[in-house]
Formats: C-alpha cells, structure tokens, sequence
C-alpha cells in the first residue's frame, strides 16, 4: 500500500477510475487534492477535448493526477499518449483493449503505467508487457465490463498470487467495510467509480446522483451481452429500452451508437434517463448521501481502520485452539 503511495505520490491508496466523456477537471482535481488519485478519462473525447481537461485540472491542484485511455474506444490513443508526454502527467491508466504496444513508449518518458486486467491470464500479460500497477476490475463494476464476468472478491486474491506488480481492487467498493476487504484480499488499494458519482464535487445532473442514492442492491443491469460488449448501467426507462431493442434484434453498430458517449452525457450529465443511461455498479444499493470527496475518504480511511482493528480482535477473542 505504502509501495504504491510512494510510486505514485499520492497520500491514500484510493484511485478514481476513468469516467468517459463525462470526466471534468473539478472531480479529478477533488480526488488528488484529497489525498487519492485524480483521473481524466478520455473516453472518445477529442485531444484538444482532454488537453482543456487536463489544462483546468493542473489550475486546481499541483498534486499528481492520471489520464486514462479506454484504448478501443478511443479513436485517438496515439495522439493522446502524445498528450501525456507534452503536458508530462505522470501516470497513465489503458483499460478495454491490449497496452502492450503503449508501454515501452510511456516508460521512455517516466510516466507509470496501470493497466486494467480481469483475470489472471490477463493480469500476468500485463505484467510481462512492463506494467507498473494492475488495477483488477470485477463485473460489479460500473460501466464497460470483462466478457469474462469475474467477481472482485474471487480475482483479487488470484491475481495478487500471481503476479508480482501491485494489485489495486475496483469493483463494488464504497466504503471503509468496502476498503478493508480488499486490502485484506491482498490489494494494495482500491478503485473505485460509482462512490464518486455521489458526491458533492462531481458535476453531474442531480437526477444521476439522487438515482445512485435511491438505488437498490438489484437496480443495476448488464447490456450488450448478445454483442460481447458487455456494460453495467442503472436500471432508467432507456434502459429497458436498450434491453427490449437488444432482444429484438439489433446490429453491432445500432448498438454501439445507442450506448455511445453521446447517450452517456444525455444521461449523466443533461438527466434525460429517456434517452441517455447512467453507469453504475451493483455498490449504488449502499450509498445513501453524497458527502464531498474529502469527506467521502476520511470516512472511508477511518472506517476501514476501525473495521481491521475491530475484526482482529474479534478474531483473538475466539476460543479456538491456537498451535
Ligand atoms: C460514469 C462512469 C464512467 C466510466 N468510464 C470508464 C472509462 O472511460 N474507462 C475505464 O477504464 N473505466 C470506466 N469506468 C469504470 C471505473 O473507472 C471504475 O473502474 C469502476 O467504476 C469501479 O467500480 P465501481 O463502479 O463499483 O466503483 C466508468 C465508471 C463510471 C461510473
């Protein structure tokens, strides 16, 4: 954990994953300043698009902050790495596609590489390729998904045994409780995406937040599963539109433009839950107000502490019989 703080200089092993087209320079800029790892997705935003992004963020925060490139849904990865080394961001995240052909280039430049695994296979590839950090991802997770559907709870343990980089757990965490596990799992951190929403320093449509705070453990659901592009969103009416399409048939490309970038801002951004969807993580059940961020991690520090120490003694207490 301490490993990972220091590499990447920040204070608390909590990162915020890459949120798309949707991502701004006040939500990122909150996270670094909080202590944790402020992240600008890039989703299919143009560069000059990210280059504002990353412009706004550095006037608001001087602590270090990533960029993440979701690598088959950006048509610009090339010119975007070339954006990481003009404006030196330190540290880069590649999710949903292959970062072997990216790593060796951002390492001649010092930045620190993360790469978004979900599964053992996948993880042990990315550490051969030179990644510095793996962040593994379970299906609880908000938005585009592994084919594979594996849990956080089951991958953590299995990739951390086998892989010697960090391990960083994303995934249906948002809390302390949420914390503990996964460093008890063998994580050196947490990622986390749908906690985020929810707060106070993300510039979101209410409608997004207030649906997060009124969500049950079930109000979340798979798409795609008939194109294997699988994506976790919140149940709204466009969902069960996009469901009801689905089964009807529709082709790839119907269905890589109903759940394109555009409908994402028509959702997190505009509130229109008609014609644009919300990502979420099945997680939305626990969260119950939208503290800010720096609230939202001092809890989570604290809680995550006073649950460890609480369940080690609870532990010592049993009257088992100890060789
Ligand atoms: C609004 C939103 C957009 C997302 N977009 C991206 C993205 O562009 N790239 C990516 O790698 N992950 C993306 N994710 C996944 C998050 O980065 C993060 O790994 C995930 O939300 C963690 O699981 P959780 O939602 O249970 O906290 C997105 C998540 C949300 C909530």
């Amino acid at each position: 954990m301490k490993y990972v703080c220091d590499m990447l200089q920040i204070d608390i092993p909590i990162f915020q994953g890459g949120m798309g087209n949707i991502s701004n320079a006040q939500l990122t800029s909150a996270v670094s300043e909080a202590g944790g790892l402020g992240t600008i997705g890039c989703g299919s935003m143009t560069p000059s698009q990210v280059e504002e992004i990353i412009i706004q963020t550095k006037k608001r925060t001087s602590r270090n902050f990533a960029l993440n490139i979701a690598i088959n849904v950006s048509p610009y990865t090339d010119e975007l790495i070339q954006l990481i080394i003009k404006h030196k961001i330190p540290i880069v995240s590649l999710s949903a596609g292959n970062p072997v052909p990216y790593i060796a280039k951002l390492h001649e430049h010092d930045v620190k590489v993360i790469v978004l695994v979900a599964s053992v296979k996948h993880a042990q590839k990315a550490e051969e390729a030179g990644a510095d950090i793996l962040v593994a991802e379970g299906f609880e997770a908000a938005g585009i998904n592994s084919n594979l559907e594996l849990t956080t709870f089951t991958l953590i343990p299995q990739i951390v045994k086998s892989v010697k980089v960090p391990v960083i757990a994303a995934g249906g965490i948002g809390d302390g409780k949420g914390l503990a596990a996964a460093l008890m799992l063998g994580a050196s951190g947490v990622q986390i995406g749908t906690r985020l929403i929810a707060t106070q320093d993300a510039p979101f449509h209410d409608q997004y937040k207030n649906s997060l705070v009124n969500a049950s453990d079930t109000e979340t659901t798979i798409i795609g599963r008939s194109f294997g592009q699988r994506r976790r969103i919140l149940k709204t009416p466009y969902s069960t539109k996009l469901d009801e399409l689905e089964q009807a048939g529709l082709t790839p490309e119907q269905y890589r433009e109903l759940t394109s970038e555009v409908n994402h801002v028509k959702g997190a951004i505009e509130g229109d839950l008609e014609n644009g969807f919300i990502n979420s993580g099945q997680i939305a059940g626990l969260i119950n107000h939208i503290p800010t961020v720096e609230e939202l991690f001092k809890s989570m520090m604290n809680e995550a502490l006073n649950q460890i120490e609480q369940t080690s003694n609870d532990l010592k207490g049993l009257s088992y019989k100890k060789d």
